[in-house]
């Protein structure tokens, strides 16, 4: 269940009685309502967790249980959710460029399943997996989404089949095609037209007598990081996919997802306290625990913007956040509304559970990421 502002602002206060900050709360409830939805919203798809979007062990562990398959970027990434208990057989090596060492080891721990989108790619694979299952990821519009994939991924929709037909020939077996429409995407038509091309190419590669039967309609699915983002539906989005899917689709297609952040996002909190202010360029500067280099590297790697809040109240004036390196990069935002704060205040972050803590540096400047808490 979704807490009221008390309760976040309870819990946080009771959490930093017990640790000291910067802390990241993972409320566990919020991983499963969001597993729940997205199983709710498109029954027919299998969420593959893109841990890329946080790997912390107790959040793999999460989904392990509630019976999740995993997308993987690396061996390193693979090795994480084996060791967790993760089912080799549903998981996607989902980077289209991998390394001999990362194709091997995929070999040697029987992980099968993996996507690419170039001819020299195939060769590496054929050669350290054979007998891979591969699809082909293409090259789709990524309109709107505030994290752009398709410049540097995804054939082009027209050397699917000739690449399809290559995998064949060098004795992988290709099953089937993946897409990613974008991190954050919030613009249906994104995956409204790449179902569309990815049927014809369903239907062009049986002509061709290749029988694709996996369809892997990637991650991007949005989550609301600001409170007035109450527009931005996943459930409209979902309705439409799921009527695509069913129309374009034959019943023997197998469909998989990989979503990131939209399982884990929701669930985090980042709560840090201002350790510095200063009145200067006529704003107040309040210097927190946490920057730019740790948990708020979603800002510069994710282009994420978040809604930062405090427990104090009051008049609010505009206010400049920053992290607490000496690096004058390590500026968080310029203009904030704020109240007056003072050192030991709180200034804390919801929605903030995906592409923060796992881009965040262990170490810049002796400063260490925020402490992960499950709660
Ligand atoms: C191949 C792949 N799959 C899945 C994801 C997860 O995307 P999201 O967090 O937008 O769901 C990404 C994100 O970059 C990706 O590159």
């Amino acid at each position: 269940m979704k807490k009221k502002m008390g309760g976040i602002e309870n819990l946080i206060r009771k959490m930093l009685k017990k640790h000291s900050s910067p802390l990241m709360l993972i409320e566990e409830d919020l991983l499963e309502k969001q597993f729940k939805t997205f199983h709710n919203a498109l029954p027919e798809v299998t969420p593959y967790y893109a841990i890329k979007a946080n790997p912390y062990p107790e959040i793999i562990k999460k989904f392990v249980e509630l019976g999740a398959g995993f997308d993987v970027a690396s061996a390193n990434e693979m090795n994480t959710v084996l060791e967790l208990g993760a089912n080799p057989e549903k998981i996607i090596f989902a980077n289209t460029i991998k390394s001999n060492e990362d194709i091997r080891t995929a070999y040697k721990k029987k992980v099968k399943m993996m996507t690419f989108d170039n001819e020299s790619e195939l060769y590496k694979i054929s050669k350290y997996c054979p007998g891979a299952r591969v699809l082909i990821r293409i090259k789709v519009a990524n309109v709107g989404s505030i994290v752009e994939l398709s410049l540097k991924f995804g054939a082009d929709p027209e050397q699917s089949i000739s690449l399809l037909k290559k995998a064949r020939s060098m004795g992988l077996k290709p099953v089937g095609l993946s897409f990613h429409v974008g991190s954050q995407c919030t613009n249906a038509e994104n995956y409204l037209q790449a179902l569309e091309v990815a049927s014809a190419i369903f239907n062009e590669a049986k002509q061709s007598g290749l029988f694709l039967t996996i369809l892997d309609i990637g991650g991007g699915f949005p989550i609301k990081h600001f409170e007035k983002d109450s527009h931005l539906t996943f459930e409209r989005m979902a309705t439409q996919i799921r009527k695509k899917l069913k129309r374009l689709f034959e019943k023997n297609v197998k469909f998989i997802a990989e979503p990131g952040r939209f399982l884990v996002g929701p669930s985090g909190i980042l709560v840090t306290q201002v350790i510095g202010r200063t009145f200067r360029n006529n704003k107040n500067y309040y210097y927190l625990n946490d920057g730019l280099y740790g948990d708020f590297s979603g800002i510069v790697f994710d282009h994420c913007k978040y809604e930062f809040r405090t427990l104090k109240r009051g008049q609010r004036f505009l206010s400049t956040l920053a992290g607490p390196t000496c690096d004058s990069f390590d500026t968080i935002s310029l203009s904030e509304d704020l109240p007056e704060l003072d050192v030991g205040n709180v200034v804390y972050v919801k929605n903030i559970g995906a592409y923060s803590c796992a881009s965040a540096v262990p170490n810049f400047n002796g400063f260490k990421p925020a402490k992960i808490i499950m709660c």
